[in-house]
This record gives structure tokens, C-alpha cells and sequence, in this order.
């Protein structure tokens, strides 16, 4: 089955659908996603979205300055001013489609804080602060007749002139997407969807380790599907370990307890009751989070505890309750009532900041071909995230690619000559347990080598067996029928590769790459780009 439309987005989270809810204005658009349709990170985001709201205490350039302060000299300045202050008229655009956030009694927005942030600014809905945004979104999609979404549908790969018969050679800058091959998982049948423009929204890669927050949708499929079709990724080595994961034996995805917990005062504690965070940075427990990720994973070392403490127990009950209900009812669940226990946690990998490459306008290394959110690189994040910008980012980018892309959109053509998926010669297969055994002993070795900090060590036997287990793995997809499990056995693999290729290229700690080799700054800035 073919399908063919103007815009084409890959991904239902605040990337994938902002940009689709603008282009349907001028066109036909199909949001292609691997779950349901509300399934992704932004429907797990707890925090909240940080932008200038009030003038009187904060400032665009505060935010700015935290941004590069976070970004550990690797953002771009000008995406960092852009996203800042374009911001709040994106805000104000998803309030409209009826987005909620918390306002205060006397009726002006509640302002939470997080690590790294020097002023209150960022905007929360509870605890849930994703899925309310997720949710309103979504109501404003299905007014919307011109957008079509196909839910479980898991895009496989990118065409390209590779598909019809063409030499691609990664340098070129005249590589062409015109869609994608999609995996319809109701019929196992793989279909082909043309498209004049393509958005690569598809979001992270959390599941690359085995102890992540991300829903485990997220396996880095937008970053390995660019990479395969020979288009650009930058700053992969930087992947971003939330320091504060419930920590509960067994459960997996792991539970985030929000930054915005110890914004509100809580305290990082060792399991002896002592705080500990004084002795890493003056921030203390709102430093930003390679700071605290990495004090914990020492501390952690230290002890022999699996775990330390967040204490938020002095804060009123009422005032715990009502910011947290949502991390208070999953404690509860567990036995912790944090309003008179202290919270076990632990770092979970949360956040890729580094992704597909893409110039100010979201345009990716492939001519006709965008990304947006967390599977890109923007130039926002750096060598480390400031929390809770990723979902200002994807507003912000998600605008500028619709500008960008309604320009011509209407006079691309698409070849006549595009094959179908070619299947010849694969079997169906009765050892998917395999596909399985490689996840886990894939997680395994990022966790145990590629972790908060590195060394050269670590990373060549990190690359030794992500060796095997690509050979292994693409033998088993040449010969077998495609499933959503071994796709995503694929990407996890292909992204883990990125990652650590790009964590052995970088010869100094920097952010959220820490190598006991190279501990401090080179003197020159340089982006990994492959
Ligand atoms: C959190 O609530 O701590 C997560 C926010 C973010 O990752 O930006």
C-alpha cells in the first residue's frame, strides 16, 4: 500500500504534533507513531516547561545565562536566544488550544524551579505537566480534518534516491528524503509513504540503558533511521542522567521524582541522614543535574547503598500534596509517604541531548527533511540540558520548521519510481527470545561502561561487544520477517554505537561526558559530528 502526502511526521509528542497542527493550515499531514497515539515522552514530563513569564524578577537574558551556563560552553548562542525568546508567544499558542498550568491563588501563573535555574520560571500543571500538554494537543489534532494519524505504524527507514538505485555518499549535500517505509504492525506488512516533506520527531533514546525514566518506546529510532540513510548526528557522547529516579528494585522504566521536588526545597541526603551535595557544588541540590547525577554516582560509589535519600518532609503536607499528587501516589504505592519518609533515589538516563543535526531552521543534513525534539540537535542543550527546556525547544523548533517548510513545499515533486519493500527471502523467525537476550546484554554494557563516568578503558570494551551484537543482529534482520522488537534491537544498537563513538572521540570532560582520561576542558570548542 502506498500513501502520499504534503507533510509527513514521525512521532506523536509536542514536536510531532505543534509542527502538524501549523502545516495542516496548508496541506495534507500524516503523523505516522509506533504506539498510541498519546504515547511518548512528553506524556511522562513532569517538571514543566521553563520560560520568562515574569518580567519583574527574571529576564530573557537570566534564562540565556543559565542556558550557556548548563550548556558547559558547547550551546549555540543564537539558538539559545531564540528559543528564549520566541518562547513565550509559543506558550501562549498552546495555552489557546487549552493547555492548563497551575496558577496561584491570586491568579497569575505558579512558578516552579529547577537545577540550574536562577529564578522561578518554569511553567507546571501538577506533576503531570506532559500529559496535560499531550492531552490538549491531542483534542486540538482531531478538530483538525487535514491531519490523519496511523498509530502503530513503526517507520522502519527513510527513502532516499539509495532506494532507487542511487550511490548516496554521506558528504553529499544533495541526499533527498521522500518519506518513509513504515511497519503496519496489525497486517506485519511493510508500506510505503511518500511524502514532499518529512519531519523527524520521534523523540529519545532512554532504553539504550537499562535503568532509564523514558517509556520504552523511546529506542533512538529518528537518530538511527537519519544516521542509516547517511544524514548527520551531532553530540551524541552527552546523554543526560536525571539524578533523581525512584529508586525501586524491579520496576522498569524506572519512576521520575521531578526536579521540582527539590525545588521546592528537598534535600539530597546520604543514607545516614547527612547532605552531602555542599561538598560538590554551592548550588547544593539545585545544581545542575551532571553536577548532582555525578555527586550521587559518587556517593553512591562511596557507600555501597545502591541509593541516597531526597527529603522533602519539613515542606507542609498540604503543600506536598498538592504540588505532587502524582509522585505522591506512586511513593504511597511503594510503601513512601513522603511527606514523613525520605525518597530512595537514584541517576536514570533521562535525556539525549545531542540528536540529528539541524541548522536554525530545524533543517537536518537531508535535503527535505527536518527534526524536532529530542531526537535533534538544535544547539539548545550543549553538552548538558537545562531542566526543563526540551519542551520550550520543540515548540519553538516545531514553529520555525513550519515556516520554513510551507515556503515551497508545494512545487516538490516526488519520483514516480519508488519501490515497495522488498522482503525476498526472509523467513519468519521462532528465536525472537534472541532479540531479547541482545536488548538486555546491550543495556547491560552501556550501564556498566557508558555510564556517568567513562574512561577510554570502559569505552573500547563498550565497542567490542556492540560489535557482536551489530553483526549479530544484522545477520538476524537480513534473514528475518521485520518486527517492531527487532527494529528496535537495531536502533538501540546503531545508537548506542553513536554514542559511544562519539564519548571516545571527545578527549576532555565536558558536561555530561566525564572521563577519568581527560578530566577537564580542551581549550577548543568542538561539536562530535558523524
Ligand atoms: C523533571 O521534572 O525533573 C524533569 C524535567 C525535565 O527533564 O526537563
Amino acid at each position: 500500500m502506498t500513501r502520499t502526502v504534503d507533510f509527513l511526521v514521525v512521532g506523536s509528542g509536542i514536536a510531532g504534533l505543534s509542527f502538524a497542527l501549523k502545516a495542516a493550515k496548508h496541506g495534507k499531514v500524516l503523523i505516522v507513531t509506533k504506539a498510541n497515539e498519546d504515547e511518548s515522552n512528553t506524556k511522562y514530563a513532569q517538571g514543566g516547561v521553563a520560560v520568562v513569564v515574569d518580567k519583574k524578577e527574571d529576564s530573557f537574558e537570566k534564562h540565556i545565562n543559565d542556558t550557556l551556563i548548563a550548556g558547559d560552553g558547547l550551546c549555540d548562542p543564537a539558538v539559545v536566544e531564540a528559543v528564549v525568546k520566541e518562547g513565550p508567544d509559543r506558550i501562549r499558542e498552546i495555552i489557546d488550544y487549552g493547555t492548563n498550568f497551575d496558577k496561584t491563588n491570586e491568579g497569575i501563573y505558579d512558578l516552579a524551579k529547577e537545577g540550574g535555574h536562577s529564578e522561578f520560571r518554569v511553567l507546571h500543571y501538577k506533576d503531570i505537566t506532559g500529559f496535560e500538554i499531550e492531552r490538549s494537543l491531542l483534542e486540538e489534532i482531531h478538530r483538525e480534518p487535514n491531519i490523519e494519524i496511523l498509530t502503530h505504524y513503526f517507520a522502519v527507514d527513510l527513502i532516499t534516491q539509495h532506494h532507487l538505485g542511487e550511490f548516496v555518499d554521506k558528504s553529499s549535500d544533495n541526499i533527498k528524503c521522500y518519506g518513509i517505509y513504515a511497519f503496519n504492525t496489525e497486517t506485519s506488512q511493510v508500506e510505503k509513504i511518500e511524502s514532499k516533506i518529512t519531519v523527524m520527531a520521534s523523540g529519545g533514546a532512554g532504553h539504550i540503558y537499562s535503568v532509564t525514566t523514558n517509556p520504552v518506546i523511546a529506542t533512538g529510532d529518528g537518530v538511527a533511521m537519519v544516521y542509516r540513510a547517511k544524514g548527520k548526528v551531532r553530540n551524541m557522547e552527552f546523554i543526560q542522567f536525571h539524578p533523581t529516579a525512584l529508586y525501586n528494585p524491579g520496576e522498569y522504566p524506572s519512576f521520575l521524582i521531578s526536579e521540582a521536588v527539590r525545588g521546592m526545597g528537598g534535600v539530597l541526603k546520604r543514607t545516614n541522614g547527612e547532605e552531602f551535595m555542599q561538598e560538590y557544588d554551592p548550588r547544593k541540590s539545585l545544581a545542575p543535574r551532571d553536577i548532582v547525577a555525578r555527586a550521587i554516582d559518587a556517593e553512591i560509589k562511596k557507600s555501597g547503598e545502591d541509593f541516597v535519600y531526597l527529603d522533602i518532609r519539613h515542606k507542609k503536607k498540604k503543600e506536598i500534596l498538592e504540588h505532587f499528587p502524582n509522585i505522591y501516589a506512586k511513593c504511597l504505592e511503594i510503601g513512601i509517604d513522603m511527606t514523613r519518609d525520605m525518597i530512595p533515589v537514584a541517576p536514570a538516563c533521562h535525556y539525549m541531548c545531542g540528536g540529528v543535526m539541524v541548522d536554525h531552521q530545524g533543517r537536518s543534513s537531508i535535503n527535505r527533511l527536518y527534526a524536532c525534539g529530542e531526537c535533534s540537535s538544535t544547539g539548545l542543550h550543549g553538552a548538558n540540558r537545562l531542566a526543563s527546556n526540551s519542551l520550550l525547544e520543540a515548540l519553538v523548533f516545531a514553529h520555525r520548521i513550519y515556516k520554513d517548510a510551507i515556503v515551497d513545499f508545494a512545487s516538490l515533486e516526488i519520483p514516480v519510481n519508488i519501490p515497495d519493500w522488498d522482503e525476498h527471502g526472509v523467513q519468519l523467525s521462532n528465536e525472537d527470545i534472541l532479540v531479547t537476550h541482545n536488548i538486555r546484554e546491550m543495556q547491560k554494557l552501556m550501564n556498566d561502561y557508558v555510564g556517568i563516568v567513562r574512561s577510554d578503558f570502559r569505552l573500547e570494551r563498550a565497542m567490542r561487544r556492540l560489535r557482536l551484537l551489530y553483526e549479530e543482529t544484522e545477520d538476524f534482520y537480513k534473514k528475518t520477517k521485520l518486527s517492531v522488537k527487532l527494529c528496535e534491537l537495531r536502533n538501540l544498537i546503531q545508537v548506542s554505537y553513536l554514542v559511544v563513538k562519539s564519548a571516545t572521540a571527545r578527549h576532555e570532560s565536558r558536561g555530561l561526558h566525564f572521563t577519568t582520561d581527560y578530566p577537564d576542558h580542551q581549550e577548543i570548542l568542538e561539536d562530535t559530528v558523524f
